[in-house]
């Protein structure tokens, strides 16, 4: 599989036609993977019934078997087919939340392969918005286990081209759909214990959910790689890593520029190559500078940041960065989700000011 060629099958975001998405449903029923845009990143899929299929997504990412897979749905209603003991809460949150960027950890249902959950007893389960993923998933017929669709550490794709960037040659078809909306993960909440739990947050926020669950719990953990006792493995800290460094400032926004100006300075002194990554009205303090710049969208336009984070990441790798600047833009709403994958591609790199 190594040496085929990766087909790139253009269909509308919003109104997907019938042809691509019914040759895409095909090679995931014959046990291919196909990559294709929910509203949140684009997911490499399999068959999420097919063991075989299912290894198949190990292999072409190098994501260690570790690491559990997301089972994507057409319907809610579709539940009973992959968990079991499915509390009503899960149906209120369903209710509510989906389709869209909730995924809900429960009991795993026996005829989904343990390896879909990494040989563990649950399932993550999540039923996404975007045209292109429900269309694809309702005509393959079956549930689709999809992981993010990039190469394990590199930062999630948000449009076609970044998952040629990992991928091409290693899996059958990319369904290119456009950049995706919501462009940070979803959020996956654990309802395996007495008290619900968020494992990650993503793209939607903590505060909504706890409109629903007030008793939610969250309590980040960034663990080491090497440290087995992670709770989800998506707590891993070296997860969303682009091949430069990163450095995070944390701190007011007149503070945080002062510091990045003043750090991108002794970096070019010392001979390495600086990109800096932020709000567009930022983009002004680096003037003089020999720095890469990628704009995230208005400071206060969380949504347009998170869009925009991956494809920023990337692109300054592409660039030849050496060292990334970027800094915070809170905690709350979706800034969380932003402050969660800055702080997973520093490796801990944090610089408070
Ligand atoms: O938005 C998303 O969630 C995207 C799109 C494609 O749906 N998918 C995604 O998948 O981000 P992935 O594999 O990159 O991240 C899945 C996260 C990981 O943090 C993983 O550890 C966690 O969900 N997870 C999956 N199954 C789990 C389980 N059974 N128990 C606990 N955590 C689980
Ligand atoms: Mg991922």
């Amino acid at each position: 599989m190594a040496h085929s060629t990766t087909r790139v099958l253009h269909v509308d975001a919003a109104e997907p036609a019938a042809e691509p998405i019914a040759e895409a449903a095909a090679v995931l029923r014959r046990g291919g993977l196909v990559a294709f845009p929910t509203e949140t990143v684009y997911g490499l899929g399999a068959n999420a019934f097919d063991a075989e299929a299912v290894a198949r997504i190990y292999a072409a990412k190098g994501r260690p078997a570790s690491n559990p897979l997301i089972v994507h749905l057409a319907t809610g209603a579709d539940l009973p087919q992959v968990a079991v003991d499915v509390p009503p809460l899960a149906y209120e949150l369903a209710t509510r939340f989906w389709p869209g960027a909730l995924t809900l950890v429960l009991p795993r249902h026996q005829q989904v392969p343990p390896s879909v959950a990494a040989g563990g007893l649950s399932v993550a389960v999540r039923v996404p918005s975007h045209p292109v993923a429900q269309a694809l998933i309702a005509a393959a017929g079956v549930p689709v286990a999809a992981p993010s669709a990039n190469s394990f550490t590199r930062p999630s794709p948000t449009s076609a081209a970044h998952v040629l960037e990992d991928l091409d040659g290693r899996i059958e078809v990319v369904l290119d759909g456009g950049a995706t909306p919501i462009g940070v993960e979803s959020t996956v909440l654990s309802l395996l214990g007495t008290v619900p739990e968020i494992l990650r947050p993503g793209g939607v926020p903590i505060e909504l959910l706890r409109d629903l669950v007030p008793e939610l719990r969250y309590e980040p953990r960034y663990l080491a790689m090497e440290d087995g006792a992670a709770p989800s493995p998506g707590m891993l800290l070296r997860h969303y890593s682009p091949r430069a460094t990163v450095l995070l400032f944390d701190g007011l926004p007149a503070a945080a520029l002062a510091a990045m100006r003043h750090e991108a300075a002794s970096q070019i002194r010392a001979g390495q190559r600086v990109g800096v990554l932020v709000p567009n009205e930022d983009q002004a303090h680096f003037d003089g500078l020999a720095v890469a710049v990628a704009v995230l969208g208005p400071r206060d336009d969380h949504a347009q940041i998170a869009a925009h984070l991956f494809d920023g990441l990337r692109a300054l790798d592409r660039a030849g960065a050496d060292v990334i600047l970027v800094r915070s833009v809170g905690r709350g709403g979706l800034a969380l989700a932003i402050w969660d994958r800055l702080l997973r591609a520093t490796e801990g790199r944090v610089i408070s000011v």
